[in-house]
Order: structure tokens, then sequence, then C-alpha cells
């Protein structure tokens, strides 16, 4: 038997009882999860690019509108697969062997048809289309009910050994296409060239990404999540942050790496190496039991390490971190859960019930305050930014007298530095789901 087909049956299995602990407590038969519908733009008939959520596609890795999983306690799933009659779009589903057997596939014409199977009224619906679960009949209290999505969003932190598989087949593509986006950066492409050779080395469209590309040369890579793909000459530019993923079967990778010309300015570079290095550090103090709050504040130390190393800062390295400066060169979090979506859910969550564990206040932008934990799937992504409008605001302040003015001028036309790795927590400390293939393709 293929792996994927044994990866697949177990996750079910596991599925089923994940949603049967999740629905006890709640006076409902079953539930309803609905991938969504289509939508059009306001006053358009144009059609949004259309992601389906989160929780259907753990059970179905089919992107696509109005497919819906039928789960009954103590029954096999049924997957609704709504082929509708329409000669405007291909609506032929195509999806891998492993998935029926495992499932019974009920194919049906219409949305509308669904109805008629289910006979049980007292279900959930989770999903996208809250008026769509009211013409089923579904009581609003068990729509998106708190106390079922509470659960799942906690529990799915912790990845089975499919989901894991598929984060490790996203990884292992998304590197084929770093490894393009590198060579065409190095032969002067511009950003337009490298994110098309990025796509054309993993072989996908755009709307097949987890997330929207970062492709950003020189002083670009200060914007956290820069959008545009300038197509002009970039002969002179000299350092590279590209900020991208592939997905399988649903699942994200989610992926950066800074790369510089040889003719870089030697601050940075050297500043590279040591971000190199720090996001090393970082990736093996993963382990069981560890607070990823803490992994953040190691972030913070070491980049506050560097900034004095480099002499970009000034003073002590209990002195900036008292007066948050290496917060204002890192200002996101060090990183996030990682599953079907990018930032995936629950990164606040401190337990089933909801309980939400909010970032310390100096880091209002960390996602993840979980305490790490086996088969938890996370990226370690430590940056360090030379953003004028963090940085100039402080200028003339306290804080501003903290930093080398001269070495923050050297370095603004580079914008910054970010290296990101998909981490999979394990009993004995981390497993990097990215370096493992990059080792094998370089
Ligand atoms: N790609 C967005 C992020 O790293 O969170
Ligand atoms: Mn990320
Ligand atoms: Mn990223």
């Amino acid at each position: 038997m293929r792996l994927i087909n044994k990866f697949y049956s177990r996750h079910i299995d596991f599925l089923m009882k994940e949603y049967e602990t999740a629905l006890k407590g709640v006076e409902v038969a079953g539930v309803l999860l609905h991938s969504g519908s289509l939508d059009t733009y306001f006053g358009d008939d144009r059609v949004i690019d259309f992601n389906a959520y989160s929780h259907y596609l753990r059970w179905i890795p089919i992107n696509k509108p109005d497919q819906f999983v039928l789960y009954i306690p103590g029954e096999k799933p049924k997957y609704f697969q709504v082929i509708p009659n329409d000669y405007w779009h291909e609506q032929k589903i195509e999806c891998g062997d492993w998935i029926y057997g495992n499932v019974n596939v009920v194919q049906i014409k219409t949305v509308d048809e669904i109805k008629s199977y289910l006979k049980n009224d007292d279900l959930a619906y989770i999903g996208p289309n809250p008026t769509l679960a009211v013409k089923f009949n579904i009581s609003t209290s068990q729509i998106n009910c708190q106390e079922i999505l509470n659960y799942l969003n906690f529990k799915r932190a912790y990845k089975t050994e499919y989901e894991v598989l598929q984060i490790k087949e996203a990884n292992k593509l998304a590197i084929v296409g770093h490894q393009a986006a590198r060579e065409c950066f190095l032969n002067d492409g511009n950003e337009y060239e490298i994110h098309m050779a990025y796509l054309k080395a993993c072989s996908i469209l755009e709307s097949d990404s987890p997330y929207t590309n970062i492709v950003a040369l020189g002083e670009k890579s200060a914007i956290l999540h820069y959008q545009n793909k300038r197509n002009e000459n970039a002969q002179k530019e000299k350092n590279l942050l590209i900020d991208a993923g592939c997905r399988i079967n649903g699942y994200a990778s989610d992926i950066t790496r800074t790369s510089v010309k040889m003719s870089i300015d030697s601050l940075y570079r050297d500043l590279l190496v040591g971000m190199e290095y720090v996001e090393q550090e970082l990736v093996n103090l993963v382990k069981p039991g560890v607070g990823y709050p803490d992994l953040h504040s190691d972030a913070l130390i070491k980049i506050g390490k560097l900034l004095l190393d480099h002499s970009i800062c000034f003073g002590s390295l209990e002195g900036l971190l008292n007066n948050e400066i290496p917060h204002l060169f890192m200002p996101h979090g060090v990183g996030h859960l990682l599953g079907v979506q990018v930032h995936d859910l629950g990164g606040h969550l401190k337990d089933i019930n909801g309980t939400i564990e909010v970032p310390p206040a100096h880091s209002p932008f960390l996602r993840n305050t979980r305490v790490m934990s086996e088969n938890m799937v996370f990226t370690v992504e430590p940056g360090c930014y030379f953003i004028p409008s963090l940085l100039e605001a402080q200028r003339n302040t306290k804080k501003g007298k903290l930093i080398n003015w001269g070495k923050i001028e050297q370095l603004y036309p580079y914008g910054g530095i970010r290296i990101e790795d998909n981490i999979l927590v394990t009993k004995d400390g981390p497993e990097n789901l990215t370096r493992q293939f990059e080792a094998i393709n370089s």
C-alpha cells in the first residue's frame, strides 16, 4: 500500500475521533463541513479566486466550492461532491484515488440535493455560508458553534503523519522554486522575473500559492508583506528577500531566503551571516515544553547581540532590551503555526475551551503563544529590518541615542533580512522540514 493511502486512512480515523470528542457536550448528532461558496466582486460578475475553508480541507484536499463532508459519529464520513451542469467552466474533479474508500463519495449536481441526505435535524454546520446552513434547517446556535471550533482549532496544531507528509512535500517543491529564484536574482533578474522563475520551477500558477509571494530587492525588503513585483532593470540590486511557499493537498509551506551578490556591502553580508546563525540557533531550541513566546524572546536577545556586535546599536544588551530596541528591528513575531492555512488557526489558544493566551505587550504581532508539543508544526523566521517609518520616529528620542544612525543610513538601501524554515516538533527536538530538501537539492 502506498504511504499516502495508509497515512490518509489513519488521518481520517484520527479526524473521526477528534470530531467525535469535539461534538461531545454539544447537543448535535453530527456535523456538516462546507468548503464555501463562490463569490463575486461587488457590483461585478467576476468571480473572486476560491480558497476552500481550512477545516473542510483537512478532510478532503479538493479546493472547490460547495463540497461538503457529513460526519456522524459511528458512521463513515460522507463526502458530497457537487458537480454542477456548467458549460462555462471545467467542473471535473481530479483527486488522488486514495481519497476513495476512506469516505463515502456521493456525487450530486446541486447543493439543494444535499438536504434530502440530512435526516438528522440536529446537525452542526462549520463553514463560511451560514445562510446556506439555515436553508438546511440547521439551528443558528449550531452554525460555527464556538465550542466546537475552539476544540478543533486548538487540536489542529498537532499534525498527523499525513499532514506532516503534505507539509514536507510542500517544502520539497518550494525549495526547487527558491533555488530557481536565487539563480534568476544572481543573473540580474528583476522582481517580476524572479517571481515568474519561482512559479515556473514549481510548475504552479500564482493562484496555487498559499500566500502572495514576497519578492523584494533592495530597500523593498523592509516592507514585511511587500506585494509588488517591479519589472524594471535590476542589475544594480545586490540583495533579494524572497518569501514564497507551495501548497500540496491544501497544506502550505512558508519559506524565506535572503541572498546577496558578491558586491554587496560587507556590513549587510556580515549581518546576513549572523542572521543565518541566529535562525539555526533558534531552530535548535525547539523541543516539547518550550513556550513559543520564549523562543520569540530568545530571537530578540540574539538580534540585540547582533546589533551590538556590528555596532548598529550602542550600549548594553540589557539596555537595548529594556528600551525595546531589537523590537524595532524585528517588528513581527518569530513565527506562527503552519498547516492548511499559512498562519494556521489556534496560535493564541491555551486550551480546548478557547482560553486566549495573549502575546506579550512588547510583541503584539506574535501569532503563536502556544507551548511546543510533539507533532506541532510552525515556522521559525527571525528578521532584522531597517524600516524608515519605525526607526526615524526614534531618531530624536532617548531610544534614538542607542542607535548608530550612520550604520542605519548605510543599511537602508538593503531593506532587511529574513530567514524562515518550517519546523516539526518531535520528542527529540526539531525536525527541519525545509532544510532537509535544501541539502538534497543543492
Ligand atoms: N509568508 C508570510 C509569513 O511568513 O508569515
Ligand atoms: Mn511565516
Ligand atoms: Mn513567510
